[in-house]
């Protein structure tokens, strides 16, 4: 699956392509997803960066991430439902934390909702549970999920 991937930098054009990957992929539920002009004024600030990955030709996930000095914070990572368990999503976190490294970065940090499969994710690209913010998150339902703070040491 990966050799049909295609993982590359993007920019504000993608945006309208990545909007049905952020409406499939993202649970209602959570109330996590952005929409569009969210996403085009986080590309308009400086150091935001936004990777797709394509299969043949179009966008099945995205990941958007903004860095400052030495430290990237990992926003958004989404794969469209179809292409999900087949290693698109680990695919874009290391391809972000390539590229920072890129950028001179020494640390991806990142939020995840307690209770997100993308927790196992970022677990096994290596980041490292480093703080936990109680009651963070409010779903739509009124309940309350805590925060998990996860850091990437690029070492190299
Ligand atoms: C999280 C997300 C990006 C993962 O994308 P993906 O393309 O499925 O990721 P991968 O195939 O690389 O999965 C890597 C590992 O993460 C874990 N994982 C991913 N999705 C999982 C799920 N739904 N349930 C359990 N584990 C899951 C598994 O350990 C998986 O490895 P495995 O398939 O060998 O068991 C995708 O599920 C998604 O878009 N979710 C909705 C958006 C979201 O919540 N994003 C994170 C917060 S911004």
């Amino acid at each position: 699956m990966s050799a049909l991937i295609d993982i590359a930098p993007g920019d504000f054009r993608c945006v309208a392509d990545i909007m049905p990957v952020m409406d499939a992929a993202f649970d209602p539920a959570f109330g996590e997803a952005w929409n569009s002009g969210q996403c085009l004024g986080m590309l308009s600030i400086t150091g935001s960066e936004l990777l797709v990955a394509r299969r043949n030709g179009t966008i099945v996930g995205f990941a958007l991430y903004r860095t400052v000095f030495e430290e990237s914070e990992l926003l958004l990572i989404a794969t469209h439902p179809d292409v999900q368990r087949l290693g698109v999503g680990s695919s874009l976190a290391k391809a972000v934390i390539n590229q920072a490294s890129n950028r001179g970065v020494k640390m991806v940090f990142l939020e995840v909702r307690q209770g997100n499969p993308a927790l196992a994710l970022y677990l096994r690209v290596g980041f490292l549970q480093v703080g936990q913010r109680e009651n963070y998150y409010r779903g739509k339902s009124g309940d309350y999920f805590n925060a998990l703070t996860l850091r990437y040491e690029i070492t190299s």
